[in-house]
């Protein structure tokens, strides 16, 4: 079959590929949230079943998506489309693209906000505000940044014009620049922090907190904890690799090319912890202390160390450039398709998009001051776009992309596209994607709604 051309344009190699979809996967997911759900889930233990499920789940259904786009060379929805008339199915599977692009607007929409809570600290940072600043001082710094909504407002469309400014330049000129520039900031970044910490922090016993295997404290809360992070960190089942999937040379070799980025997300999570747990620990803070570790805890040490003003900022901005990289991809599915199906240039449609996710912010930042009273199935806003998007979007669209790819497509097709040359490997594929994942992507469905709802 002759390969099809993408309107939208494509990578100018395996590596901008690679960094692009690393720079999608690795965001606020890696860098607020694992260190504090390890911290939470008894270290050790936790990563390593972690590091299981991204492996045995994770890496089989990045596969799925990145082969699908780049088949049907067109957004999710279309994608989705074009591939299952190949396969002489209907073309109603187009459904899964609608789910994504519409689950990519809601994580958008709260994702944005707490990227805005990470300007404002770049901001503050840079103003020496946590200079010699106590616990307590600093819960109030963050909760007054909480309860002002004209402040979390003003980052809020900071971060929407940011993201929605690289996606309008197109693929090549928005997407491939960014992610040129950003990536290897962002890993200059990351190393210079984990030398920091090495130095200034009680590092052994970080490591110690991260690494040391305690089975006794591993929990079947935490085994679904991390089944749905590592969905979640590797941003799969929404269609954000599937687009960038799309934009992937022929070519490539998509197994190499997936184990290569879930290797990158991975390691940036554990550098990530690497780099804070020694530092909350050299100034005996609480390593348990959930979302605020990284809006709280984390100033707090920044403020007592030495150089910590400089490198407090840096770590933001290393997180803001995360969080950048990935916001980027949410909302690719949604402006390729619009490109597609209206024949609108990229300018129109993200202006128009971004007003729609800049509205869905402001309802998702008012759940911190004047919308609190506004409750959705008992929660507000906010934790309604996280729960419905981590709970019943993702794992239901990942479910549907592992279902696709293993039962709908043939094989003449997946063994075209992910052209493995040894037969046990792709046959392990195969039983990974048929079985394993729709049923441990079944399972944090179902127990989450139970433990949620019940
Ligand atoms: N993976 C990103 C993170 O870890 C977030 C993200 C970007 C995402 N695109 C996604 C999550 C698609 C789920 C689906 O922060």
């Amino acid at each position: 079959m002759k390969d099809r051309q993408n309107i939208h344009g494509s990578w100018a190699s395996r590596w901008v590929f690679i960094m692009a979809a690393t720079g999608s996967a690795v965001g606020l997911g890696n860098i607020w949230k694992f260190p504090y759900i390890a911290g939470e889930n008894g270290g050790g233990a936790f990563v390593l079943v972690y590091l299981v499920c991204i492996l045995a789940v994770g890496v089989p259904i990045m596969m799925a998506e990145v082969l699908v786009g780049r088949r049907g060379r067109q957004s999710p929805i279309n994608s989705m489309r074009e591939v299952a008339m190949e396969a002489d199915h209907s073309p109603k599977w187009a459904l899964v693209g609608w789910i994504g692009a519409l689950a990519g607007f809601l994580i958008f929409s709260f994702y944005s906000v707490v990227a805005g809570w990470v300007l404002a600290y770049v901001a503050a940072m840079a103003n020496g505000d946590f200079l010699e600043i106590g616990s307590e001082q600093a819960g109030q710094v963050f909760n007054q940044l909480l309860s002002d909504p004209q402040t979390l407002l003003i980052w809020h469309s900071v971060f929407v014009v940011l993201v929605m400014a690289v996606l309008m330049g197109g693929v090549n000129k928005g997407l491939e620049r960014a992610t040129k520039i950003m990536m290897p900031a962002l890993f200059v970044l990351l190393l210079l922090l984990l030398g920091y910490s090495m130095s200034s922090g009680s590092f052994g016993e970080g490591l110690d907190f991260l690494f040391h295997f305690d089975p006794s404290e591993l929990s079947w809360n935490a085994v679904l904890v991390a089944l749905g992070h590592s969905f979640f960190t590797l941003s799969l089942g929404m269609g954000s690799i599937m687009a960038y999937g799309s934009y992937m040379p022929k070519s490539a070799s998509i197994g190499s090319t997936v184990l290569t980025i879930a290797a990158l997300d991975t390691v940036v999570a554990l550098v990530a912890g690497m780099a804070i747990f020694p530092i909350v620990f050299a100034n005996s803070l609480d390593p348990a202390a959930g979302p605020g570790l990284m809006f709280i805890t984390l100033p707090v040490a920044f403020g007592h160390m030495p150089g910590g003003q400089v490198f407090g900022f840096l770590f933001f901005v290393l997180v803001g450039l995360a969080a950048w990289t990935s916001a980027i991809s949410l909302m690719e599915p949604g402006v390729a398709w619009m490109v597609e199906r209206f024949g609108l240039k990229r300018a129109p449609v993200c202006i128009m998009l971004g007003i729609v996710v800049w509205l869905l912010g402001i309802g998702a930042l008012s759940s911190f001051n004047f919308g609190s009273d506004i409750a959705l199935f008992g929660l507000n806003i906010f934790d309604f776009l996280d729960f419905i998007t981590a709970n019943i979007f993702l794992p239901l669209g990942g479910l549907f992309v592992a279902l696709f790819a293993g039962w709908i497509l043939n094989q003449r097709i997946t063994q075209n596209e992910l052209a493995i040359a040894v037969p046990s490997v792709y046959k392990a594929w195969s039983v990974m994607i048929r079985y394993v994942a729709p049923l441990a992507v079944a399972a944090i469905f179902i127990f989450n709604l139970i433990d949620k709802l019940g």
